[in-house]
């Protein structure tokens, strides 16, 4: 368990600058979520912090240690990776205690860690079994206890979760926050979903092309979105010009719809496409010429609104979000 403090990190390749004087300061036992399109330099982050990759500027601390210098495997750092990578000889508990073996540890400490790991993972009644007999969590699983059993300063995560199926991975979020919270270890947490970011994070981190664009809380992040990129990353948004040409942003769920003229409309148009998913309905109505989503709660069918309809779109003075940028 650490306290994690990035300082101005920058790694280019060739021409490219990857990770651009990145600050991120994460206390003891936070679990982070870093956010961002494909190829904006997670991974990259993410190599740095375990030592993979010599960052060109800048420093990590893990306390008060700088490890520019440290080795990878002086680091004490849990990693998982997209692809687990787990040693497809070796059974479940072979691999779990592949890295205390490293360690020299005695047979005693090893046996006892390796079961304390496997119990949190819920993986006993599978130990003696090789990856290739597991099904896609259980292996996610193995590999999370490989990387927990060590008790790392840190934990990596990439994409861990990326390669379930959408059930799974819902499943294993709400286990992994929980695995997360008993080990108590300081994880920085890669997704590009970000429905997952949501779920599990105490911070988000969104990046866009090597930069930070926002961190905060998920609910910092949705509800005060700083740019159109972030607003845009994190769930969806409509954007709107005010009077004195600022723009500010307004989330679908925030906006009200009534088939009668009402007090206080923003905006009228009528409904082009509707799709229903279950728990929302999204209406995409056309006002003056522009795209405005609205999703409601399913609490009751509303019949009234229909395809082709006229429709009034009102929305409350503090569900604008001012946005940065133009
Ligand atoms: N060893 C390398 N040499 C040259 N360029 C690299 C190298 N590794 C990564 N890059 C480039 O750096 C950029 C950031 O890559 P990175 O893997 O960090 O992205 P990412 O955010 O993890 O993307 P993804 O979501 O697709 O995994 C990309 O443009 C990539 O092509
Ligand atoms: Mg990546």
């Amino acid at each position: 368990m650490a306290n994690i403090k990035l300082e101005n990190l920058t790694k280019r390749f060739g021409e490219n600058t990857v990770v651009d004087r990145v600050n991120i300061e994460i206390p003891n036992g936070t679990l982070v979520s870093i956010l961002g399109p494909s190829g904006c330099g997670k991974t990259t982050l993410l190599r740095m912090i375990a030592g993979f990759e010599t960052p060109d500027e800048g420093s990590i601390f893990f306390d008060q240690d700088s490890v520019v210098n440290v080795p990878a495997n002086k680091r004490n750092i849990g990693m998982v990776f997209q692809s687990y990578a787990l040693f497809p000889h070796m059974t479940v508990e072979e691999n779990v205690a592949y890295g205390l073996q490293q360690r020299k540890l005695s047979k005693e400490e090893i046996d006892a860690r390796v079961k304390q790991v496997i119990d949190t993972v819920h993986m006993k009644e599978f130990q003696k079994r090789k990856p290739k007999q597991l099904s896609g969590g259980q292996q996610q699983r193995v590999a999370l206890a490989r990387a927990l059993a060590i008790s790392p300063r840190l934990l990596l995560l990439d994409e861990c979760l990326s390669a379930l199926d959408k059930k799974l991975r819902v499943e294993m979020q709400t286990e992994l926050r929980k695995i997360l919270e008993e080990s108590k270890v300081t994880t920085f947490f890669v997704t590009h979903d970000q429905e997952e970011a949501m779920t599990l994070s105490d911070f988000i981190v969104v990046m866009n092309k090597g930069i930070i664009e926002q961190m905060g809380t998920p609910l910092e992040v949705y509800e005060k979105p700083k740019n159109k990129f972030v607003a845009s990353f994190l769930g969806k948004a409509n954007f709107f010009q005010s009077e004195d040409g600022t723009s500010f942003a307004v989330r679908p769920e925030k906006i009200h719809l009534s088939a009668e003229e009402q007090a206080g409309a923003r905006q009228e148009g009528v409904i082009t496409f509707i799709t229903y998913s279950g728990n929302i309905t999204s209406y995409t109505i056309e006002c003056d010429g522009e795209a405005v989503l609205c999703e409601k709660q399913n609490v009751q069918i509303r019949e009234n609104l229909k395809k082709g309809q006229k429709v009034f779109l009102r929305w409350d003075k503090d569900s604008e979000i001012e946005l940065a940028d133009e």
